[in-house]
């Protein structure tokens, strides 16, 4: 169930819609449920449709016309309910969950041949969840909500067992129950809480990990939820091979794929659909979005974003791989240097200074320092097609649409505004001229003028 606005949040953006590690909130418990083999998923939204467009291919959708609660919420998914399936229920703030609780949750309901089942824990500070009521025998009674004063009562806000907002379901029960529940409650809400009270017989199982399960309700609780996942994700690469030096400084989202003996330096930030390489050695300061990386690839203190770069391409220090950058085998984009929807051939290397834009640069080449294509008229981008062991000498201008031929040369300082043909040396820049004591003449035209 996912539908509702924070208020608490402070957004104009729904609650499940804030990102968790470079996914929306509520993908997490879809994620958990579909890893604990979770035949249907169905995501309760609001009539607006905002959700739609964020949730993960496959999903069915209930709109629940007006948020009138919890219980609202799954009545309005009730038609897509089988009497025979056991319905599982994860507020879409459960951002924590895992496949283990949702497992034991499922585990401990069939086994106790329960109506409904609530997953919950014994919280060192319950303050704002429901309460679990058990009777002298320890059998589940009800869950007491606590959020306006008046909810519970001192022994019921005395019991610490929480309700982290997970439940399974026997269907045919869970149908039987929900059109007799009522608000009585400040909100006017239906209460998903209410149906325990309502089966013949309630379970609770306590999942015992209090550091597991909390709803995400404020931006602070976003931010704690984020540092548990994002721990998470970081020990999965560990543990499969990928050294993490330093993981507090460390930021990688949930669909980076990162190969065996890659090294992550401090301050490395891996967004989106990320690729690494194995035997990779990434950072200190590399901040990659959408990128991806070959085998042995070196980046350091660098940023890039939708580039490639193939096995042993080295990056930086201080290089900006902007959208359509590909460096191909062994090539090179070092200091300084700025590179955009180009194809920088094996071996190729740009190594200081430089502004590389819309072109393709052959095997081998090398731009010395400060080559900058002009691929810019004002109006329209042009392309600057370099060959084969090309050598530009330091500061030179390609204005495009230019081509240079395989093995050419261009002198220091060119602007290059013809193509080259292959072998040639292309030189555009003003023959240069001395005059001869140039000093001692201002000199004294200076000491003329002091008279006058
Ligand atoms: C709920 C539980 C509380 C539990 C806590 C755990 C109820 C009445 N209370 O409280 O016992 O301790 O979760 O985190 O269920 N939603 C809808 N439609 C609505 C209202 C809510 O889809 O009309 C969705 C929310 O977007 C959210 C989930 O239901 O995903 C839970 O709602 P929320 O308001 O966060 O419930 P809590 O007050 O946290
Ligand atoms: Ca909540």
């Amino acid at each position: 169930m996912a539908a509702g606005r924070g208020t608490r949040m402070r957004s104009s953006t729904p609650k499940v819609l804030h990102e968790l590690c470079g996914l929306p909130m509520v993908h997490w418990p879809i994620r958990a449920a579909r890893a604990a083999g979770a035949a249907r998923v169905i995501v309760v939204t609001s009539p607006g449709g905002e959700l739609d467009a964020h949730l993960p291919e496959g999903v069915e959708l209930a709109v629940q016309p007006v948020a009138n609660g919890t219980g609202g919420a799954v009545a309005a998914a009730a038609a897509l309910l089988g009497p025979e399936e056991t319905v599982v229920v994860i507020n879409g703030d459960a951002a924590l969950i895992t496949t283990g609780p949702l497992t034991a949750l499922v585990a401990a309901h069939a086994a106790a041949g329960a109506g409904a089942t609530v997953a919950t824990i014994h919280a060192p500070d319950p303050s704002g969840y429901g309460r679990v009521i058990r009777d002298e025998h320890g059998a589940v009674l009800r869950i007491v909500e606590t959020r306006s004063p008046g909810d519970a009562t001192e022994a019921e806000l005395a019991v610490d067992e929480i309700n982290v907002g997970i439940y399974a379901f026997q269907g045919a029960a869970l149908h039987a129950a929900l059109p007799r529940l009522r608000t009585q409650n400040a909100q006017g809400e239906l209460y998903l809480t209410d149906v325990l009270a309502l089966v013949e017989r309630a379970a609770a199982v306590d999942l015992q990990d209090p550091g597991l399960l909390v709803g995400v309700n404020d931006r602070a609780e976003l931010a704690r939820a984020n540092e548990t996942l994002q721990r998470r994700i970081l020990d999965d690469h560990m543990r499969a091979g990928v050294s993490v030096v330093n993981p507090a400084s460390t930021v990688v989202d949930a669909a980076v794929v990162i190969g065996q003996d890659t090294v992550l330096d401090a301050g490395v930030v891996l967004r989106g659909a990320t690729t690494i390489g194995a035997g990779c050695h990434v950072g200190p300061q590399v901040t990659l979005t959408d990128c991806t990386l070959g085998d042995h690839v070196t980046v350091r203190h660098a940023c890039g974003v939708e580039a490639t770069a193939h096995d042993h391409v080295s990056v930086g220090p201080f290089a900006y791989l902007r959208p359509g950058t590909v460096l191909r085998e062994r090539a090179k984009a070092g200091t300084f240097v700025e590179i955009k929807n180009s194809d920088i051939g094996p071996g190729a290397k740009v190594p200081h200074l430089s502004y590389i834009g819309d072109a393709d640069v052959g095997e081998g080449t090398n731009l010395g320092a400060a080559t900058i294509t002009a691929n810019y008229d004002g109006r329209t981008k042009h392309r600057t097609t370099i060959g084969r062991d090309v050598r530009s000498g330091v500061d030179v201008s390609f204005v495009a649409p230019v081509t240079v031929g395989d093995r050419a040369v261009t002198a220091a300082g060119s602007v290059i505004t013809q193509d080259v043909p292959a072998g040639a040396l292309g030189i555009a820049r003003a023959r240069q001229r001395n005059l001869e004591d140039y000093a001692p003449r201002q000199d004294a035209d200076a000491q003329d003028g002091s008279g006058a």
